[in-house]
């Protein structure tokens, strides 16, 4: 029926309508400003004004200078607008005044919360709680759909295996089984059952693909890998959003072997239309139709439109390459009309989805709702709480009877440094900082100048100490070569360290950073990333046993800067680290990681037993006691990992397959199941054939990728 539809209105639509469905574009502010767009454009360069001032000062105009565009047709859709007027004003000029009549669709950066500002997704990984990501997913569609959002350019689902990535704080870590089901998970809440229903909006899985493999960890830079390796590890969780319903994928800046993912008609034709039988849109990542020629794949302009269109790119997002040049190269004979259609019939099939030809304008009455205020603040803090991960704790913790308290480092009391890489500081509710969340609890002071403190310190039992990195040092071009504390933070520890007080540190990060000095010199360490609205609340939770940490890292911490990547599944080698100089090692620091992946403490023990492993017809069932043996209720995440021992290809040492978040009281025992399917055994071989291969594998399951609890079955 809607396929009928769409067919109708393309017959109507001329060439120049149809290529302007396949424009995304920025906003082009000029009315109401003080001062003309490419004044403030040059203020920003100049560091006169930040990127915030700018974004905001945008905010306010009213005029867009491409309103012509859109009544002619020449756009399909606008990325950035936030407020509801604009929004409404620019799709009744769609939707009243262009000749076709076709509504635009909205799109916005919302990844992990837009007024209720959730943790950044890496921070919101470690609660291995699929109902969770997927939750926090549905409220921020709410939110984004309340002001006229229809597209949201998340999850993003790249694997980051290299901490000096700065964009390894926006997706869900170092693994593909929990990447994969947090990719199914966001697009679930995203998109809800239905993408037409009120407070739904459609998601976009980015950025395809192997983005995350960038060499040496530097934003943007080139990938080169086995395609064996590609499958087995970058495409899983794009698979798995597709699978999952995702109605939209983004491609990625950098090249694959050679060539720009953005026109890479293997990636974008073969496999994700043909073989994974896509028909959602490809868009491509922001300019990166024109940066294919500074790629030197691409001549001029013209040649990176024809070669995207015809690598199968549906929609070109910023660069305007196609709306420039589309047309040109149909009636010259170089790009077939169909694949513009099809192109074309794609970007109609999400709108028609979204219910956007039914519904245009939306029902933006609900803007200030504050029922949907209130659960997404209980939402956030329950979500900061469970994102958590205790690295340390020689005892001090949890801090049960009164205390008096002194806080130090700038981190400790900037709220909007809370809110992370990608929420906006024009839209965020003011987050709880660590230093309101504790001083509501304890008798409490904050010093920003540690001399004050020192001199004081005889008043105080114990310091809490706020270190890491503000929100712009990870994130998009947040790269960096070295991933230990500031100088300033360095120094900051090692002052307090001198009074000899308690040391609670306190980490805000986007990425794992290598601090053995710092983990040596506290009596324990919160890693707290950064957790959005309740970060000051929920630490404050963990700090008075409140709430029993039960995060656990979904990347590993090196060492050294140096030791980066590093990840728990790697492959086997020939000569394995061990304490002996000719094995796969570095000289200068320890072969393992500072901590672990899947790990993290609790106030409490968790005792396994009673490991049970059953081969069935069709699967592999794993059965194990888990009982709570301290003294605190808590939740164990309960993770099991396999190793296929022999294969026709190497194969990792580890992989996790299957994890549970328990909730255990204080001596409860529970017995914990995990079904792994034989399919899941699968993997891809060098021909890329996806192949379970019979013969022995080895079976871990526990606490963390060290867990020692084992046993073993054969296929
Ligand atoms: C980022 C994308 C983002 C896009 C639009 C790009 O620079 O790589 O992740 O969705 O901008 O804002």
């Amino acid at each position: 029926m809607i396929e009928k539809r769409i067919s109708e209105i393309i017959s109507n639509l001329s060439l120049e309508e149809k290529v302007g469905q396949l424009n995304l574009t920025g906003r082009s502010p000029v009315g109401g400003a003080d001062v003309t767009i490419t004044d403030m454009e040059q203020m920003l360069q100049m560091g006169k004004i930040s990127q915030e001032e700018f974004d905001s000062a945008l905010q306010d105009v009213t005029i867009d200078s491409q309103e012509d565009d859109v009544a002619a047709g020449k756009i399909g859709g606008f990325l950035g607008y936030i407020k509801p007027n604009i929004i409404r004003h620019l799709q009744q000029i769609a939707v009243e005044k262009s000749k076709s009549g076709i509504p635009l669709i909205m799109g916005l950066d919302v990844i992990h919360g837009l007024k209720t500002v959730f943790p950044i997704p890496l921070a919101e990984s470690c609660s291995f709680d699929d109902e969770l990501f997927e939750q926090t997913a549905a409220a921020a569609a709410k939110e984004s759909w309340n002001i006229g959002i229809d597209w949201t350019y998340a999850p993003m689902i790249d694997i980051a295996r290299d901490s000096r990535w700065g964009r390894i704080a926006e997706g869900a870590g170092q693994d593909t089984y929990l990447a994969s089901r947090y990719a199914a998970a966001k697009v679930r809440g995203f998109q809800g059952d239905d993408l037409s229903k009120n407070g739904n909006i459609a998601s976009c899985a980015k950025h395809y693909v192997a983005y995350g493999a960038c060499e040496g960890g530097v934003d943007y830079d080139a990938v080169d890998m086995s395609l064996q390796k590609l499958w087995n590890v970058y495409m899983p969780p794009f698979k798995s959003a597709v699978e999952a319903g995702a109605v939209s994928v983004m491609t990625a800046f950098n090249d694959l072997n050679g060539i720009p993912c953005t026109a890479n008609s293997y990636l974008l034709k073969d496999v994700l239309k043909t073989q994974f039988d896509f028909d959602g849109v490809i868009v491509s990542d922001s300019m990166s139709v024109e940066e294919c020629v500074a790629h030197g794949y691409a001549v001029d302009r013209k040649d990176a439109a024809g070669k995207c269109i015809d690598a199968g790119l549906d929609m070109d997002m910023h660069s305007r390459c196609f709306i420039d040049h589309l047309c040109e190269l149909v009636r010259e004979g170089t790009i077939s009309e169909e694949v513009i259609d099809e192109a074309v019939r794609r970007v109609l099939r999400l709108k028609f989805r979204l219910g956007l030809f039914d519904n245009p304008y939306r029902d933006i009455n609900a803007v200030n709702d504050p029922v949907l205020a209130e659960n997404n603040r209980k939402l956030a803090h329950r979500a900061a709480r469970e994102s958590i991960v205790l690295l340390k704790n020689n005892g001090v913790l949890p801090l049960l009877k009164k205390k008096k308290i002194a806080v130090v480092g700038s981190l400790a009391d900037m709220p909007y440094q809370m809110i992370g890489t990608w929420a906006r500081e024009d839209l965020a509710i003011k987050p709880v900082t660590l230093f309101e969340g504790i001083n509501g609890r304890t008798e409490c002071r904050y010093f920003l100048d540690v001399s004050e403190f020192e001199a004081q310190k005889e008043n105080f039992d114990f310091v809490v100490v706020a270190v890491g990195e503000n929100r712009a040092e990870s994130g998009e071009a947040a790269s960096r070569a070295y991933i230990g504390l500031s100088e300033e933070d360095k120094k900051l520890i090692e002052i307090v360290k001198q009074t000899g007080k308690k040391i609670i540190t306190v980490l805000f990060n986007g990425r794992p950073l290598a601090i053995p000095e710092v983990v040596e010199a506290s009596d324990a360490v919160i890693e707290a990333w950064h957790l959005g609205l309740e970060a000051g609340s929920a630490i404050a939770d963990v700090i008075f046993g409140d709430y029993n940490p039960s995060g656990r890292l979904t990347v590993e911490f090196p060492n050294r800067s140096g030791q980066t990547p590093i990840y728990y599944n790697h492959l086997k080698t020939g000569k394995p680290a061990r304490d002996f100089k000719f094995s796969a090692r570095y000289q200068d620091t320890s072969y393992s990681p500072l901590f672990p992946f899947g790990y993290g403490l609790s106030y409490t023990e968790y005792k396994y037993s009673d490991l049970s492993v059953v081969v069935n017809e069709d699967n592999i069932t794993v059965g194990v006691t888990v009982k709570n043996t301290g003294d605190m209720d808590g939740t164990e995440i309960v993770q099991l990992y396999i190793q296929d021992v022999v294969g026709s290809i190497v194969r990792p040492v580890k992989e996790l397959k299957g994890y549970k978040r328990v909730e255990l009281a204080t001596n409860e025992e529970k017995r914990v199941e995990f079904i792994i399917k034989k399919s899941e055994l699968c993997f891809y071989d060098n021909e890329l054939n996806y192949v379970v291969e019979s013969g022995e594998f080895k079976l871990w399951i526990g606490h963390d990728s060290t867990a020692t609890l084992c046993s073993e079955f054969i296929l």
